[in-house]
């Protein structure tokens, strides 16, 4: 009941701009909106997790870029089989996500757990699929390209049938992080993460909201999903602890943004917290570079990169939230100043989606991105794994 609430709070209400055939993609970048030609071509594909946080995020924007689709398949746990779902109006069947779901699908956008990635993502690229997939189940395999596409598209030219989108605290960081290191070439960064409770799923959202509404009635504050209350508190633990003290979420933001950004020996130290905020992630961000830096030159270039919005004016309270940056294609980037404890150091604060560029517009955007490079969707040769 409590996740029906929450599906129809994606925003997206009941437009249609669903179009089949079509040969326009539709970018929404803040306020504007640019239509881009790709392809006359329309394609055939399916969500798994569509009933998730995530995978609502998909159908959603699915149909807000207007992605050409010849058919939208929802597909879930054996649960969620037959119940069905608003997309842009229409009522769609959500199907139990097996084997044969995959049959005739041209991309399939994974949203659920690593284990179902696992287990179906080879099943989907065995049937033809091009697999796009959210968990962190193939994200480190050497034969999977981890891809955000204004960092480093041309991963996906060597696909072998599954493409991973990196975790959400790592692509929201390195929207701000990517255009320094290209000017000034980054050689040791520290993260210190303030993650949204929707980065935990719907059910963290739900127990947020429940939290806030037991506090109001001054009734004993229901718990489940996190291992302390969540709301007026701050948890400075995301994902388990390995033997370093590290948590998987810490090891993850250093060994993804080494993957990506396509630097093997990077120093990276994350420290990863929950805040009880519903949506968008932050992240404060000193990093030391090989080359002097520049502050007009970072600003200049944060505000040329493609995934990001300089939002700096610090005098006049001018600086990125993630209320602001919910629901925006971009993250915002200000903060921007000489760090005092570095050599060649800048710090500076990231805010952006997390089910948004972390997640669900992150892989969206890399199906458009190969569209419209005509890299083919289908791999040459398939992976077994
Ligand atoms: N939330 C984020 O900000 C974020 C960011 C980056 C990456 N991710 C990753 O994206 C994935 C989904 O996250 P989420 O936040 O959307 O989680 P979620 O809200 O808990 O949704 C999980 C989805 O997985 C489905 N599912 C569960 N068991 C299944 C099964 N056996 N077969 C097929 N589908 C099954 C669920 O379907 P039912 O409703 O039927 O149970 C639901 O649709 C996770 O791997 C997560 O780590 C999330």
């Amino acid at each position: 009941m409590v996740k029906s609430k929450q599906l129809s709070r994606n925003g997206y209400g009941n437009k249609t701009l669903c179009r089949l055939e079509s040969e326009r993609v539709t970018l929404f970048f803040g306020p504007f909106k640019r239509i881009i030609h790709v392809s006359n071509q329309s394609y055939r594909v399916g969500i798994v997790g569509a009933t998730g946080a995530v995978g609502q995020e998909l159908i959603g924007l699915l149909l807000a870029r207007a992605f050409p689709l010849a058919e939208l398949r929802l597909l879930a746990s054996a649960r969620s089989a037959g119940r069905t779902l608003d997309v842009g109006g229409k009522k769609l069947t959500v199907q139990e996500a097996r084997p044969e779901a995959f049959d005739g699908l041209d991309i399939a956008l994974f949203a659920a757990e690593g284990a179902i990635a696992k287990a179906l993502a080879p099943e989907a690229v065995k049937r033809g699929c091009l697999v796009l997939d959210k968990s962190s189940a193939f994200r480190m395999d050497a034969g999977v390209p981890l891809v955000i596409p204004e960092i480093n598209l041309d991963a996906t030219r060597s696909h072998k049938g599954i493409i991973a989108s990196p975790n959400c605290s790592t692509a929201v960081a390195l929207m701000g992080l990517y255009p320094l290191h290209q000017l000034f070439g980054v050689k040791r960064v520290f993260f210190s993460t303030y993650q949204s409770v929707s980065g935990t799923g719907a059910d963290a959202i739900d127990e947020l909201e429940a939290q806030t509404q037991a506090y109001a009635k001054g009734q004993p504050l229901p718990r489940k999903v996190y291992p302390y209350q969540i709301f007026q508190n701050v948890i400075p633990q995301v994902d388990t602890f390995g033997a370093d003290g590290y948590t998987g979420e810490e090891t993850k933001m250093r060994d993804e943004s080494r993957k990506i950004m396509g630097l093997p020996t990077l120093k990276v130290s994350a420290t990863c917290v929950r805040v009880p905020v519903v949506r968008a992630h932050s992240v404060a961000i000193s990093a030391e570079f090989v080359k002097p830096v520049d502050l007009a030159a970072a600003r200049q270039a944060i505000a040329g990169f493609a995934g990001a919005t300089l939002v700096d004016d610090p005098a006049n309270k001018v600086y990125p939230t993630p209320l602001d940056f919910s629901r925006q294609a971009k993250c915002g980037v200000g903060r921007l100043r000489l760090d005092t404890a570095l050599d060649n150091g800048l710090s500076l604060w990231v805010s952006g989606d997390n089910l948004w560029k972390g997640a669900a517009l992150n892989s969206i955007q890399i199906a458009e991105a190969m569209i419209k490079a005509g890299i083919p969707l289908k791999a040459k040769e398939a992976v077994s794994i």
